[in-house]
């Protein structure tokens, strides 16, 4: 990092939850009728499932959330603390002071809203193999109300941002929040960045995300999330190209300038969608002895991306960083680092 950023600059909102990550067999993901690559909300059957990890597989805990993570990721490689602000909501317990202390030691300024009946949220990370199956329990993040960006002290953390970031996830919590933060990137002329987070949000919450799209200025996903909007907008083709180009041309608020989306997949190249251009950015291929878990590659991309868009890089850099800060991830269990950030533009 060469100047001093603005503190507070960036802007997160998301569910913020604790990874409780384990290798499990198989009929382990049978018993819950559950797939290898699977990103879900527990329902009720899929309860006594953090309880077995904790008590018959050894499970790890560790800083989860998507949004949480990718601004984690952001202040670890920019290496000056409080640049991102995240809010989200937690319980009142030995969780949410476990998600706290990751975060701030990673320099995130964390604003929880608290809820003191409710279990801070929990993610099961099921490990098969090189496949993880998610299974979020949400709880406190759950509960998450517009009233606590309302408050005015939050309030003028949200007006002072510079850039903001909104995972897909966060549409089945709170779209008034997600829609009062694009309303305030629109009023003021500042980036807007959402994710697509999983297949399911495109599913099931298709509305409140077709709301907030036309206020979003960049939209990041991976290929499943990607061909999950195609099918659910009935497209006719799979091809990654064409929805990236179908999903930039969508109504956008602020036509002067073009939405850009950028799409991952896996260990092939990032797509860079814009207008009618699509760039291709190559990936740096681990060796599988290097590879510990991909868990947390996604989030670990937009934070690496973020790092530099809050720095005015372009974009060739941005995404150059977002493939640095996966590539780092991979090689360390879940969305955790080790040491310092080595990106060089
Ligand atoms: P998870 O879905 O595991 O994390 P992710 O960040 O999305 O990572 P994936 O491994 O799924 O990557 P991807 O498919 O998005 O990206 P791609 O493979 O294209 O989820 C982790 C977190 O989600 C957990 O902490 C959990 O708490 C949270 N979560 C779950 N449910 C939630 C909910 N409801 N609300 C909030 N949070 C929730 O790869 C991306 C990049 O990685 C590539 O571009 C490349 O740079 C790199 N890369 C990938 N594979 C390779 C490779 N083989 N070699 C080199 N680089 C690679
Ligand atoms: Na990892």
């Amino acid at each position: 990092m060469t100047s001093t950023l603005q503190e507070g600059i960036l802007v997160g909102c998301g569910n913020p939850l604790l990874d409780i990550s384990a290798v499990v067999p198989l009929n382990f993901l049978q018993k819950y009728s559950m797939n290898e690559d699977d990103a879900i909300l527990a329902e009720d059957r899929h309860m006594p499932i953090y309880g077995e990890l904790v008590e018959g597989y050894q499970a790890e805990f560790l800083a989860g959330g998507s949004v949480q993570n990718s601004l984690r990721i952001a202040q670890w490689i920019l290496r000056q603390p409080r640049v991102a602000v995240f809010f989200g909501c937690v319980g009142e317990d030995r969780y949410a002071g476990i998600l706290k202390e990751k975060a701030q030691a990673a320099g995130l300024d964390v604003h929880y809203q608290v809820k003191r009946d409710v279990p801070t949220g929990t993610c099961a990370v099921l490990i098969t193999g090189t496949h993880r199956s998610l299974c979020a329990n949400l709880a406190a993040a759950n509960n998450f109300t517009i009233d606590h960006l309302e408050e005015p002290s939050n309030k003028a953390l949200v007006d002072n941002a510079q850039y903001y970031y909104i995972s897909g996830f966060f549409l089945t919590v709170n779209p008034p929040s997600i829609m009062q933060v694009a309303a305030t990137a629109h009023a003021k002329q500042r980036p807007f960045l959402m994710n697509l987070s999983a297949p399911f949000i495109s599913q099931f919450y298709m509305a409140p995300l077709l709301a907030a799209l036309p206020y979003v200025d960049i939209i990041f996903g991976n290929e499943a999330e990607a061909q999950a909007f195609a099918e659910a907008q009935q497209w006719p083709s799979g091809d990654l190209r064409e929805i990236g180009k179908r999903l930039v041309a969508m109504e956008k608020k602020n036509p002067a300038r073009p939405r850009i989306a950028i799409l991952t997949q896996g260990c092939d190249p990032v797509l860079l969608i814009q207008q009618d251009s699509v760039q291709e950015f190559p990936v740096t291929k681990l060796a599988v002895h290097e590879i510990v878990d991909t868990n947390g590659a996604g989030d670990a991309f937009v934070g690496g991306f973020l790092s530099q868009f809050v720095q005015g890089k372009s974009l060739d850099v941005c995404i150059r960083c977002g493939n640095y800060a996966a590539g780092h991830i991979i090689k360390n269990p879940g969305c955790t680092y080790s040491g310092e950030p080595e990106f060089v533009e």
